[in-house]
């Protein structure tokens, strides 16, 4: 069979292991695998790593309602040049991404997007905390992840509820089970607060937002999780206790899983000092002994995925003082340097946490982080592991820039990606 495209020359690493080999892709499809393939369009990967395309757990895409800070559009082509094939997008959009309606715009606007953007759907209706969102109806339109993120379920017994609820769901997703996605965090505790309480909030005068706060709402739902029996996932963990009560929940057997940000693992509270909104984030950035907890988490495996949490703010929002700028800041462009420059992780498991674990926990293995293997989707990353280049929040595709990592030094970029069959970056350019 003629192929379309050809990648050339790169080590290929995915779940089954290492080796040196071409990729030929037609139709969307790998098609061969082996030395010296030709096709229409070679991608050259000398020097570099050809992995399953990297999904994205995490993702505001703004729209629809903010499009001003970003639109699905801008988002998926950061997206793309970040090495990712699929993100997820939260549901915290306006109007909120908790009926069917909404589902299906989010659907119609990722239509040709440059990667595919897969709809988590609200828990609850509005993400209010009062009235379970129709679950049955969303997940028949596809939706696998429900979060209310942005904010935690505060409420214990619609939470348990909504995990009894999304256990039963299989008649409406042909047999695919459904996550619950929490953003972990006690409102009663954290409330008032713009960073991590300690001794930089102390110094720096800003009200704090305890480690509790999130250790409360983890500890919960793994008693939710234990007696409800339903997948419960745990977004963003940002603190030493969380990931502890993680690491013991997953010896039990209890079904959980766990992400990590890039800022969680490089950023501390520290980085508030100067009083930057650009170091703002729910939850917030932590202390070093926190910092360290996570990338212990993401080494022995407690913390299954490495998310963004892309969160795109205008200026205008942005540069407002730090008590009333908006928390969030970008990820998409910025993560797999991140990754590979501060974590002390073989290729394989670094690629495990971008790649295939999180489309696992997302419901589309069928079609992102399989092994680059004859008859298996074409959704692939090259990217060289040794490039050093300098963060800046201008040059990324985002409508917005608020990157709090300007100026810092790194080690590894993209250099395509392949999107169900096309060449959607070439050479760190963006196609569509
Ligand atoms: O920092 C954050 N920004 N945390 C969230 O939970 C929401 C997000 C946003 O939407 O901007």
């Amino acid at each position: 069979m003629n192929a379309d495209l050809v990648i050339r020359g790169g080590r290929v690493v995915d779940a089954t292991g290492e080796r040196r080999t071409d990729v030929a892709i037609a139709d969307g499809v790998i098609v061969d695998v082996g030395d010296d393939l030709a096709g229409d369009r070679v991608l050259e990967a000398d020097g570099c790593v050809v992995s399953p395309g990297f999904v994205d757990l995490h993702a505001h895409l703004r729209q629809p309602g903010k499009e001003d800070a970003e639109t699905i559009a801008t988002g998926a082509r950061g997206a793309a040049l970040g090495g990712f094939t699929a993100v997820v997008a939260m549901p915290n959009t306006d109007p909120c991404m908790d009926t069917a309606a909404v589902i299906r715009e989010v659907l119609d606007l990722a239509d040709g997007a440059a990667c595919e953007v897969v709809p988590s759907a609200a828990i609850t209706v509005g993400r209010a905390g009062e009235h379970l969102s129709p679950m049955a109806e969303l997940a028949q339109l596809g939706v696998r992840m429900f979060t209310d993120d942005g904010t935690g379920v505060q409420d214990d017994r619609l939470m348990k509820r909504a995990l009894e609820y999304s256990s039963g769901l299989a008649p409406f997703t042909d047999g695919a089970s459904v996550t619950l996605a929490q953003h972990c965090e006690v409102d009663s505790l954290s409330e008032g607060g713009f960073m991590h309480e300690g001794a930089w909030s102390s110094k720096l005068g800003i009200p704090g937002q305890p480690a509790e706060a999130e250790d409360l709402m983890v500890m919960r739902d793994i008693a939710l999780a234990r007696a409800t029996g339903a997948r419960v996932h745990f977004q963003h963990l940002s603190t030493a206790g969380s990931v502890e009560l993680v690491r013991r929940a997953k010896a039990s057997g209890l079904p959980v899983t766990a992400e990590a940000t890039t800022h969680h693992f490089t950023l501390t509270d520290a980085a508030c000092a100067g009083y930057d909104p650009v170091f703002k984030v729910h939850p917030p950035l932590r202390t070093d002994t926190d910092v360290a907890a996570v990338k212990a988490g993401l080494i022995d495996g407690t913390i299954d995925a490495i998310a963004t949490d892309h969160a795109p703010h205008t200026r205008h929002d942005k540069e407002k003082p730090f008590d009333q700028a908006p928390p969030g800041m970008l990820g998409l462009e910025s993560a797999l340097a991140l990754a590979l420059t501060e974590l002390d992780l073989p290729l394989p498991q670094l690629i495990a946490r971008m790649s295939w674990q999180p489309a696992r926990i997302a419901g589309i293995d069928d079609r992102h982080g399989g092994p680059v293997a004859v008859g298996r989707p074409a959704n692939l990353t090259v990217f060289d592991p040794a490039q050093v280049w300098t963060i800046s929040g201008e040059a990324m595709a985002s409508k917005s820039d608020n990157c709090p990592y300007e100026g810092r030094e790194v080690r590894g970029r993209v250099r395509h990606t392949v999107t169900a069959g096309e060449a959607v970056v070439i050479d760190g350019e963006v196609q569509r």
